[in-house]
Protein backbone atom coordinates (compact mmCIF):
# COMPACT_ATOMS: atom_id res chain seq x y z
CA UNK A 1 0.00 0.00 0.00
CA UNK A 2 1.73 3.36 -0.94
CA UNK A 3 -0.94 5.52 0.41
CA UNK A 4 -1.10 8.22 3.38
CA UNK A 5 -4.09 8.95 5.73
CA UNK A 6 -4.66 11.43 8.08
CA UNK A 7 -7.29 14.32 8.90
CA UNK A 8 -5.94 18.07 9.04
CA UNK A 9 -8.18 20.34 10.74
CA UNK A 10 -11.08 17.96 10.62
CA UNK A 11 -10.94 16.69 7.36
CA UNK A 12 -10.28 13.82 6.16
CA UNK A 13 -6.81 13.32 3.27
CA UNK A 14 -5.61 10.38 1.60
CA UNK A 15 -2.49 11.06 -0.76
CA UNK A 16 -0.83 7.93 -3.08
CA UNK A 17 2.81 8.61 -3.65
CA UNK A 18 1.86 6.57 -6.89
CA UNK A 19 0.37 9.59 -8.52
CA UNK A 20 2.45 11.69 -10.30
CA UNK A 21 1.17 15.01 -8.61
CA UNK A 22 1.74 13.64 -5.16
CA UNK A 23 4.55 15.38 -2.71
CA UNK A 24 7.22 13.19 -1.61
CA UNK A 25 6.85 10.77 1.76
CA UNK A 26 9.89 12.93 3.10
CA UNK A 27 8.16 16.21 2.46
CA UNK A 28 8.07 18.52 5.54
CA UNK A 29 4.88 19.03 7.29
CA UNK A 30 5.60 22.53 6.96
CA UNK A 31 6.20 22.59 3.08
CA UNK A 32 2.74 20.51 2.66
CA UNK A 33 0.35 22.50 4.45
CA UNK A 34 1.54 25.81 3.13
CA UNK A 35 2.10 24.65 -0.58
CA UNK A 36 -0.52 21.75 -1.25
CA UNK A 37 -3.24 22.82 1.26
CA UNK A 38 -2.53 26.19 0.86
CA UNK A 39 -2.67 26.63 4.50
CA UNK A 40 -0.10 29.66 5.16
CA UNK A 41 -0.64 30.80 8.94
CA UNK A 42 2.05 28.17 10.04
CA UNK A 43 5.03 29.93 9.59
CA UNK A 44 8.92 28.86 7.89
CA UNK A 45 11.56 30.54 9.80
CA UNK A 46 14.70 28.81 10.20
CA UNK A 47 13.84 25.38 8.80
CA UNK A 48 15.83 23.46 11.49
CA UNK A 49 13.59 23.03 15.26
CA UNK A 50 15.14 26.44 16.35
CA UNK A 51 12.68 28.88 16.25
CA UNK A 52 9.09 27.22 16.48
CA UNK A 53 7.35 29.95 14.11
CA UNK A 54 6.41 26.44 12.45
CA UNK A 55 4.58 24.50 15.11
CA UNK A 56 1.49 22.44 14.73
CA UNK A 57 -0.24 20.12 17.12
CA UNK A 58 -0.08 16.66 16.13
CA UNK A 59 -3.43 14.64 17.55
CA UNK A 60 -2.97 11.00 18.24
CA UNK A 61 -5.75 8.37 19.44
CA UNK A 62 -4.58 6.91 22.50
CA UNK A 63 -7.95 4.37 22.99
CA UNK A 64 -10.82 3.60 20.90
CA UNK A 65 -12.96 5.50 23.05
CA UNK A 66 -11.66 8.72 21.64
CA UNK A 67 -9.19 9.89 24.04
CA UNK A 68 -5.74 11.50 22.41
CA UNK A 69 -2.55 13.04 23.47
CA UNK A 70 -1.75 16.49 21.90
CA UNK A 71 2.00 17.25 20.39
CA UNK A 72 3.18 20.61 19.30
CA UNK A 73 5.99 19.68 17.24
CA UNK A 74 8.16 21.70 14.81
CA UNK A 75 6.33 20.97 10.97
CA UNK A 76 9.68 22.08 9.59
CA UNK A 77 10.97 18.10 11.08
CA UNK A 78 7.67 16.42 10.43
CA UNK A 79 7.94 14.55 7.34
CA UNK A 80 4.54 13.82 5.77
CA UNK A 81 5.19 9.99 6.47
CA UNK A 82 4.46 10.84 10.49
CA UNK A 83 1.09 11.89 9.86
CA UNK A 84 -0.24 8.49 9.00
CA UNK A 85 -3.41 7.74 11.33
CA UNK A 86 -3.56 11.38 13.14
CA UNK A 87 -4.82 14.07 13.00
CA UNK A 88 -3.05 17.55 12.48
CA UNK A 89 -4.58 20.75 13.47
CA UNK A 90 -3.28 24.12 12.26
CA UNK A 91 -3.78 27.49 13.31
CA UNK A 92 -6.19 28.02 10.69
CA UNK A 93 -8.03 24.45 12.17
CA UNK A 94 -12.25 25.33 12.97
CA UNK A 95 -13.15 25.86 16.30
CA UNK A 96 -15.09 22.65 17.30
CA UNK A 97 -11.64 21.05 16.33
CA UNK A 98 -9.48 23.13 18.20
CA UNK A 99 -10.63 26.26 19.95
CA UNK A 100 -7.81 28.61 19.79
CA UNK A 101 -9.94 31.88 20.01
CA UNK A 102 -9.76 32.57 23.48
CA UNK A 103 -6.08 31.92 23.66
CA UNK A 104 -5.83 34.34 20.30
CA UNK A 105 -8.03 36.98 22.70
CA UNK A 106 -5.77 36.38 25.36
CA UNK A 107 -2.76 37.98 23.17
CA UNK A 108 -5.29 40.55 21.71
CA UNK A 109 -5.96 41.59 25.38
CA UNK A 110 -2.52 41.45 26.82
CA UNK A 111 -0.91 43.14 23.44
CA UNK A 112 1.17 39.69 23.12
CA UNK A 113 1.93 40.41 19.59
CA UNK A 114 3.56 42.62 16.63
CA UNK A 115 4.36 41.71 13.54
CA UNK A 116 2.92 38.21 14.40
CA UNK A 117 5.17 35.99 13.01
CA UNK A 118 5.66 33.95 15.90
CA UNK A 119 1.95 34.31 17.12
CA UNK A 120 0.43 30.97 15.31
CA UNK A 121 3.34 28.96 16.63
CA UNK A 122 3.14 30.46 20.84
CA UNK A 123 -0.91 30.08 19.87
CA UNK A 124 -0.66 26.30 19.45
CA UNK A 125 2.20 25.33 21.91
CA UNK A 126 -0.13 27.21 24.30
CA UNK A 127 -3.10 25.27 23.44
CA UNK A 128 -0.89 22.61 24.06
CA UNK A 129 -0.45 23.45 27.34
CA UNK A 130 -3.94 23.73 28.18
CA UNK A 131 -4.98 20.21 26.82
CA UNK A 132 -1.93 18.39 28.74
CA UNK A 133 -3.28 19.99 31.46
CA UNK A 134 0.22 21.43 32.60
CA UNK A 135 0.18 23.87 35.73
CA UNK A 136 -0.02 27.47 35.04
CA UNK A 137 2.77 28.54 36.60
CA UNK A 138 5.51 30.97 35.08
CA UNK A 139 7.95 28.25 35.28
CA UNK A 140 5.66 25.92 33.42
CA UNK A 141 4.73 28.39 30.45
CA UNK A 142 8.24 28.98 30.19
CA UNK A 143 9.06 25.42 29.52
CA UNK A 144 6.31 25.05 27.53
CA UNK A 145 7.39 28.26 24.98
CA UNK A 146 10.90 27.62 25.43
CA UNK A 147 10.98 26.42 21.93
CA UNK A 148 9.40 29.47 20.59
CA UNK A 149 11.11 32.41 20.05
CA UNK A 150 9.70 36.42 19.45
CA UNK A 151 12.04 38.42 17.95
CA UNK A 152 10.08 41.85 18.57
CA UNK A 153 7.45 41.47 21.13
CA UNK A 154 9.41 40.45 24.30
CA UNK A 155 8.46 37.46 26.38
CA UNK A 156 6.60 39.62 29.18
CA UNK A 157 3.18 40.11 27.66
CA UNK A 158 3.17 36.48 25.89
CA UNK A 159 3.71 35.01 29.40
CA UNK A 160 0.85 37.12 30.95
CA UNK A 161 -1.65 35.87 28.01
CA UNK A 162 -0.58 32.49 28.76
CA UNK A 163 -1.39 33.18 32.85
CA UNK A 164 -4.39 34.68 32.16
CA UNK A 165 -5.75 31.59 30.86
CA UNK A 166 -5.80 28.81 33.70
CA UNK A 167 -9.35 28.46 33.22
CA UNK A 168 -9.90 28.71 29.68
CA UNK A 169 -9.37 24.67 29.30
CA UNK A 170 -12.67 24.39 30.58
CA UNK A 171 -14.14 27.05 27.76
CA UNK A 172 -12.53 24.98 25.01
CA UNK A 173 -13.72 22.04 26.55
CA UNK A 174 -17.14 23.21 25.46
CA UNK A 175 -16.81 24.55 21.91
CA UNK A 176 -14.54 21.00 20.90
CA UNK A 177 -16.23 17.80 19.41
CA UNK A 178 -13.82 14.86 19.49
CA UNK A 179 -11.74 14.59 16.92
CA UNK A 180 -12.29 12.46 13.85
CA UNK A 181 -9.49 10.01 12.85
CA UNK A 182 -8.90 7.78 9.76
CA UNK A 183 -9.30 4.26 9.48
CA UNK A 184 -6.15 2.27 9.25
CA UNK A 185 -5.92 -1.60 9.11
CA UNK A 186 -2.15 -1.31 9.85
CA UNK A 187 0.02 1.37 11.48
CA UNK A 188 3.11 0.07 9.20
CA UNK A 189 4.03 1.91 6.01
CA UNK A 190 6.49 1.46 3.00
CA UNK A 191 5.85 4.48 0.95
CA UNK A 192 7.65 4.92 -2.23
CA UNK A 193 8.06 7.63 -4.54
CA UNK A 194 10.43 7.26 -7.44
CA UNK A 195 13.92 6.19 -5.55
CA UNK A 196 12.63 7.33 -2.58
CA UNK A 197 11.06 4.78 -0.14
CA UNK A 198 10.30 5.49 3.30
CA UNK A 199 9.41 1.91 5.74
CA UNK A 200 7.96 2.09 9.08
CA UNK A 201 7.67 -1.18 11.13
CA UNK A 202 5.49 -1.56 14.11
CA UNK A 203 6.93 -4.88 15.40
CA UNK A 204 10.12 -6.30 16.66
CA UNK A 205 9.63 -9.21 13.94
CA UNK A 206 8.54 -6.73 11.23
CA UNK A 207 12.10 -4.82 11.90
CA UNK A 208 13.83 -8.15 12.42
CA UNK A 209 13.00 -9.22 8.41
CA UNK A 210 13.66 -5.18 7.28
CA UNK A 211 17.02 -5.15 8.73
CA UNK A 212 18.45 -8.62 7.18
CA UNK A 213 16.96 -7.75 3.54
CA UNK A 214 18.23 -4.06 3.86
CA UNK A 215 21.23 -4.08 6.12
CA UNK A 216 22.38 -0.71 5.09
CA UNK A 217 19.62 1.01 5.11
CA UNK A 218 19.71 4.55 7.43
CA UNK A 219 17.01 4.01 10.54
CA UNK A 220 15.67 7.23 11.68
CA UNK A 221 14.27 7.74 15.13
CA UNK A 222 12.58 11.36 16.11
CA UNK A 223 14.83 12.54 12.70
CA UNK A 224 15.65 15.71 15.08
CA UNK A 225 19.42 14.79 14.90
CA UNK A 226 21.17 13.41 11.98
CA UNK A 227 18.48 11.42 10.91
CA UNK A 228 17.29 14.98 9.53
CA UNK A 229 20.01 14.56 6.61
CA UNK A 230 18.54 11.68 5.42
CA UNK A 231 16.21 11.88 2.55
CA UNK A 232 16.22 9.33 0.54
CA UNK A 233 15.31 5.81 1.88
CA UNK A 234 14.91 4.94 5.71
CA UNK A 235 13.31 2.40 8.15
CA UNK A 236 11.91 4.53 10.53
CA UNK A 237 12.48 2.51 14.30
CA UNK A 238 9.94 5.18 16.09
CA UNK A 239 7.26 3.00 16.21
CA UNK A 240 8.45 -0.16 17.16
CA UNK A 241 6.08 -0.83 19.92
CA UNK A 242 8.47 -3.10 21.81
CA UNK A 243 11.23 0.23 21.65
CA UNK A 244 8.46 2.09 22.97
CA UNK A 245 8.21 -0.12 25.71
CA UNK A 246 9.69 0.33 29.40
CA UNK A 247 10.02 -2.85 31.12
CA UNK A 248 10.39 -2.14 35.29
CA UNK A 249 11.96 -5.26 37.29
CA UNK A 250 13.20 -5.75 40.74
CA UNK A 251 17.11 -4.64 39.60
CA UNK A 252 16.27 -2.81 36.54
CA UNK A 253 14.67 -0.58 34.43
CA UNK A 254 14.80 -1.18 30.83
CA UNK A 255 13.97 1.90 28.07
CA UNK A 256 13.15 1.02 24.89
CA UNK A 257 15.44 3.29 22.34
CA UNK A 258 12.21 4.81 20.61
CA UNK A 259 10.99 6.11 23.79
CA UNK A 260 11.33 9.76 23.79
CA UNK A 261 13.58 12.34 26.00
CA UNK A 262 10.43 13.69 27.15
CA UNK A 263 9.10 9.58 27.98
CA UNK A 264 12.39 9.28 29.79
CA UNK A 265 11.84 12.19 32.08
CA UNK A 266 8.44 10.29 33.20
CA UNK A 267 9.42 7.12 33.59
CA UNK A 268 12.95 7.46 34.53
CA UNK A 269 12.70 10.87 36.52
CA UNK A 270 9.62 8.81 38.83
CA UNK A 271 12.89 6.72 39.75
CA UNK A 272 15.86 9.64 40.01
CA UNK A 273 13.95 12.72 40.39
CA UNK A 274 17.43 14.67 39.42
CA UNK A 275 16.54 13.78 35.97
CA UNK A 276 13.91 15.70 35.50
CA UNK A 277 15.05 19.38 35.33
CA UNK A 278 18.36 18.01 33.00
CA UNK A 279 16.29 16.47 30.85
CA UNK A 280 13.83 19.02 30.90
CA UNK A 281 16.27 21.87 29.77
CA UNK A 282 16.80 19.46 26.77
CA UNK A 283 15.97 21.49 23.60
CA UNK A 284 12.65 22.55 23.47
CA UNK A 285 8.91 20.77 24.26
CA UNK A 286 8.52 20.29 20.43
CA UNK A 287 11.79 18.44 20.40
CA UNK A 288 11.52 16.40 23.77
CA UNK A 289 8.46 14.96 22.46
CA UNK A 290 10.52 13.85 19.02
CA UNK A 291 13.52 13.26 20.26
CA UNK A 292 14.34 9.42 20.80
CA UNK A 293 16.79 7.62 23.43
CA UNK A 294 18.21 5.48 20.95
CA UNK A 295 18.54 8.59 17.91
CA UNK A 296 20.68 10.38 21.11
CA UNK A 297 22.81 7.84 21.80
CA UNK A 298 23.87 6.54 18.25
CA UNK A 299 24.42 10.10 16.88
CA UNK A 300 27.76 9.73 18.73
CA UNK A 301 27.37 13.53 19.73
CA UNK A 302 30.47 14.66 22.31
CA UNK A 303 28.25 16.90 23.85
CA UNK A 304 24.78 15.13 23.13
CA UNK A 305 22.71 15.42 26.87
CA UNK A 306 21.96 11.32 27.44
CA UNK A 307 25.03 10.00 26.78
CA UNK A 308 26.53 11.76 30.38
CA UNK A 309 23.74 10.49 32.24
CA UNK A 310 23.81 6.47 30.75
CA UNK A 311 27.39 6.47 31.44
CA UNK A 312 27.40 8.05 35.07
CA UNK A 313 24.70 5.59 35.64
CA UNK A 314 26.46 2.75 33.79
CA UNK A 315 23.88 1.80 32.14
CA UNK A 316 23.77 -0.90 29.37
CA UNK A 317 22.66 -0.38 25.65
CA UNK A 318 20.96 -3.43 23.90
CA UNK A 319 21.71 -3.83 20.64
CA UNK A 320 19.89 -5.84 18.22
CA UNK A 321 21.67 -7.01 14.63
CA UNK A 322 19.74 -9.61 12.01
CA UNK A 323 19.94 -12.73 14.04
CA UNK A 324 21.47 -11.96 17.39
CA UNK A 325 21.03 -9.40 20.57
CA UNK A 326 24.69 -8.39 22.31
CA UNK A 327 24.90 -5.97 25.30
CA UNK A 328 27.36 -3.12 25.55
CA UNK A 329 28.37 -0.61 28.21
CA UNK A 330 27.50 2.60 27.70
CA UNK A 331 31.25 3.26 28.97
CA UNK A 332 32.21 1.54 25.53
CA UNK A 333 29.70 2.38 22.83
CA UNK A 334 31.10 5.38 21.74
CA UNK A 335 34.50 5.01 19.85
CA UNK A 336 35.57 8.20 18.56
CA UNK A 337 34.21 11.45 17.07
CA UNK A 338 30.53 10.50 16.67
CA UNK A 339 31.90 7.02 15.64
CA UNK A 340 29.83 4.40 17.93
CA UNK A 341 29.86 0.92 18.41
CA UNK A 342 27.14 -0.52 16.13
CA UNK A 343 28.06 -2.45 13.00
CA UNK A 344 25.47 -2.28 9.55
CA UNK A 345 22.30 -4.11 10.35
CA UNK A 346 22.27 -2.93 14.01
CA UNK A 347 20.26 -1.13 15.63
CA UNK A 348 20.01 0.24 19.64
CA UNK A 349 17.05 -1.83 21.11
CA UNK A 350 16.88 -0.36 24.36
CA UNK A 351 18.93 0.74 27.04
CA UNK A 352 19.42 -0.81 30.98
CA UNK A 353 19.46 0.85 34.05
CA UNK A 354 20.22 -0.19 37.69
CA UNK A 355 17.54 0.63 40.08
CA UNK A 356 18.23 3.82 42.07
CA UNK A 357 20.83 2.12 45.22
CA UNK A 358 21.30 3.26 48.84
CA UNK A 359 23.76 5.95 49.48
CA UNK A 360 24.63 7.13 46.11
CA UNK A 361 24.14 10.14 45.62
CA UNK A 362 22.79 11.72 41.76
CA UNK A 363 23.84 15.08 39.79
CA UNK A 364 23.60 16.69 36.84
CA UNK A 365 24.35 19.62 35.20
CA UNK A 366 24.51 21.67 31.75
CA UNK A 367 25.98 24.35 31.07
CA UNK A 368 24.76 25.95 27.48
CA UNK A 369 25.02 29.35 25.61
CA UNK A 370 21.48 29.98 26.52
CA UNK A 371 19.69 27.77 29.31
CA UNK A 372 16.74 26.34 26.18
CA UNK A 373 17.44 25.00 23.03
CA UNK A 374 20.70 24.72 23.05
CA UNK A 375 23.33 22.15 23.01
CA UNK A 376 25.94 21.72 26.23
CA UNK A 377 28.94 23.65 26.48
CA UNK A 378 29.69 21.44 29.02
CA UNK A 379 27.50 18.87 31.15
CA UNK A 380 28.16 16.80 34.13
CA UNK A 381 26.38 13.47 34.98
CA UNK A 382 27.79 12.33 38.48
CA UNK A 383 26.91 8.86 40.81
CA UNK A 384 28.41 8.88 44.00
CA UNK A 385 28.42 6.12 46.25
CA UNK A 386 29.06 7.58 50.40
CA UNK A 387 30.27 4.97 52.92
CA UNK A 388 30.15 6.91 56.11
CA UNK A 389 30.99 10.10 54.63
CA UNK A 390 33.80 8.83 52.12
CA UNK A 391 33.65 8.14 48.35
CA UNK A 392 33.02 4.68 47.42
CA UNK A 393 32.86 4.39 43.91
CA UNK A 394 32.85 7.67 41.61
CA UNK A 395 31.43 8.46 38.32
CA UNK A 396 31.87 11.84 36.87
CA UNK A 397 31.38 11.88 33.18
CA UNK A 398 31.70 15.40 30.88
CA UNK A 399 30.15 16.16 27.75
CA UNK A 400 31.94 19.06 25.74
CA UNK A 401 35.03 18.66 27.39
CA UNK A 402 37.12 16.11 24.27
CA UNK A 403 35.75 14.13 21.02
CA UNK A 404 33.97 11.44 22.93
CA UNK A 405 31.85 11.69 25.92
CA UNK A 406 34.09 10.56 28.37
CA UNK A 407 34.74 10.08 32.23
CA UNK A 408 37.01 12.50 34.18
CA UNK A 409 39.85 9.51 35.21
CA UNK A 410 42.10 11.26 37.02
CA UNK A 411 39.33 13.02 39.00
CA UNK A 412 37.66 10.07 39.68
CA UNK A 413 40.43 8.52 41.35
CA UNK A 414 41.24 11.57 43.17
CA UNK A 415 38.06 11.16 45.03
CA UNK A 416 38.11 7.63 45.48
CA UNK A 417 38.05 6.84 49.22
CA UNK A 418 38.17 10.74 50.47
CA UNK A 419 35.55 12.35 52.17
CA UNK A 420 32.50 14.26 50.13
CA UNK A 421 33.52 17.70 51.31
CA UNK A 422 34.12 20.99 49.68
CA UNK A 423 37.61 21.04 50.55
CA UNK A 424 38.19 17.74 48.25
CA UNK A 425 35.82 18.77 45.68
CA UNK A 426 38.04 22.40 44.90
CA UNK A 427 41.19 19.87 45.49
CA UNK A 428 39.46 17.36 42.29
CA UNK A 429 39.13 20.51 40.54
CA UNK A 430 42.85 20.64 40.05
CA UNK A 431 42.79 17.34 38.37
CA UNK A 432 40.55 18.47 36.15
CA UNK A 433 43.77 19.53 33.43
CA UNK A 434 44.81 16.47 33.78
CA UNK A 435 42.01 14.64 32.42
CA UNK A 436 41.06 16.54 29.18
CA UNK A 437 42.30 19.08 26.62
CA UNK A 438 39.15 21.20 25.53
CA UNK A 439 38.72 22.70 21.96
CA UNK A 440 37.59 26.00 21.99
CA UNK A 441 34.85 26.70 19.43
CA UNK A 442 31.59 29.04 19.35
CA UNK A 443 30.08 27.43 21.85
CA UNK A 444 32.72 28.09 24.29
CA UNK A 445 36.69 28.70 24.59
CA UNK A 446 39.23 26.13 26.03
CA UNK A 447 39.25 28.21 29.54
CA UNK A 448 36.02 28.59 29.62
CA UNK A 449 35.25 24.73 29.75
CA UNK A 450 37.70 23.90 31.80
CA UNK A 451 36.75 26.58 34.48
CA UNK A 452 33.24 25.21 33.88
CA UNK A 453 34.08 21.80 34.08
CA UNK A 454 35.91 22.67 38.14
CA UNK A 455 32.47 25.21 38.56
CA UNK A 456 30.78 22.35 37.73
CA UNK A 457 32.72 19.99 40.74
CA UNK A 458 31.80 22.45 43.48
CA UNK A 459 28.50 22.49 42.43
CA UNK A 460 28.47 18.72 43.26
CA UNK A 461 29.04 19.66 46.23
CA UNK A 462 26.60 22.73 46.70
CA UNK A 463 24.25 20.02 45.18
CA UNK A 464 24.65 17.46 47.86
CA UNK A 465 25.17 19.43 51.11
CA UNK A 466 21.32 21.38 50.03
CA UNK A 467 19.91 17.67 50.03
CA UNK A 468 21.68 16.61 53.12
CA UNK A 469 21.06 20.06 55.19
C1 LIG B 1 16.50 22.44 17.75
C2 LIG B 1 17.29 21.29 18.28
C3 LIG B 1 17.73 21.34 19.60
C4 LIG B 1 18.47 20.28 20.11
N1 LIG B 1 18.88 20.35 21.42
C5 LIG B 1 19.54 19.30 21.96
C6 LIG B 1 19.90 19.32 23.34
O1 LIG B 1 19.59 20.25 24.09
N2 LIG B 1 20.61 18.27 23.80
C7 LIG B 1 20.96 17.20 23.01
O2 LIG B 1 21.60 16.27 23.50
N3 LIG B 1 20.62 17.16 21.71
C8 LIG B 1 19.91 18.17 21.17
N4 LIG B 1 19.56 18.14 19.84
C9 LIG B 1 20.02 17.03 19.00
C10 LIG B 1 19.02 15.90 18.80
O3 LIG B 1 17.76 16.21 19.32
C11 LIG B 1 19.51 14.66 19.47
O4 LIG B 1 20.67 14.22 18.88
C12 LIG B 1 18.40 13.62 19.42
O5 LIG B 1 18.22 13.04 20.62
C13 LIG B 1 18.48 12.64 18.29
O6 LIG B 1 17.40 11.72 18.44
P1 LIG B 1 16.44 11.35 17.23
O7 LIG B 1 15.55 10.28 17.70
O8 LIG B 1 15.80 12.57 16.69
O9 LIG B 1 17.51 10.78 16.21
P2 LIG B 1 17.52 10.78 14.61
O10 LIG B 1 17.77 12.15 14.11
O11 LIG B 1 16.32 10.09 14.09
O12 LIG B 1 18.80 9.88 14.38
C14 LIG B 1 20.09 10.25 14.84
C15 LIG B 1 21.06 9.14 14.45
O13 LIG B 1 20.78 7.98 15.21
C16 LIG B 1 20.48 6.86 14.35
N5 LIG B 1 19.44 6.12 15.06
C17 LIG B 1 18.22 6.56 15.44
N6 LIG B 1 17.61 5.64 16.19
C18 LIG B 1 18.45 4.57 16.28
C19 LIG B 1 18.39 3.29 16.95
N7 LIG B 1 17.36 2.90 17.71
N8 LIG B 1 19.46 2.47 16.82
C20 LIG B 1 20.54 2.83 16.09
N9 LIG B 1 20.65 4.01 15.44
C21 LIG B 1 19.62 4.87 15.55
C22 LIG B 1 20.10 7.46 13.04
O14 LIG B 1 20.43 6.59 11.98
C23 LIG B 1 20.96 8.74 13.00
O15 LIG B 1 22.26 8.42 12.57
C24 LIG B 1 18.79 19.17 19.30
C25 LIG B 1 18.33 19.12 17.96
C26 LIG B 1 17.56 20.15 17.48
C27 LIG B 1 17.05 20.06 16.07
S1 LIG C 1 10.83 26.94 11.01
FE1 LIG C 1 11.91 27.29 12.88
S2 LIG C 1 11.38 25.55 14.06
FE2 LIG C 1 10.51 25.15 12.14
S1 LIG D 1 5.54 39.26 17.30
FE1 LIG D 1 7.12 39.51 15.83
S2 LIG D 1 8.36 37.73 16.12
FE2 LIG D 1 7.00 37.67 17.76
Amino acid sequence: MNILRFCINGQEREIDFSKPESPSPFCSVLHYIRHYEKLTGTKEMCGKGDCGACTVILASQTDSKGECNYRALDSCLLPLAELHGNHLLTIEAPADCMDTLPIREAFLKERASQCGFCSPGMVLSIYSHIKNGYPFTPEFIKRTLSGNLCRCTGYTTILQAALSLEKAGVIIKQNEKPLLFPIIENNSLNLRKNNESYIRPVSLTELKELLKDYPHLPLTGGLTGSGMTYRKSVIDVSHVKEMLACEETEDFITLGASCTIKDMSTLLGKHFPYMVPYLEDFASEQIRGKATIGGSLADGSPVGDIMPLCMAHNAVCIIMGPDSIREVFCDRFMLNYRKVDLKPGELILAVRFDRPAKNVFYAAFKQSRRKNMDISSVCLAATIKLINGKCHSVRLVYGGMAAVTAHALQTEKFLKGKVFSLSNCKKAANCIAADFEPLSDLRGSKQFRMDTAKNMLISLYQKYSEQNE
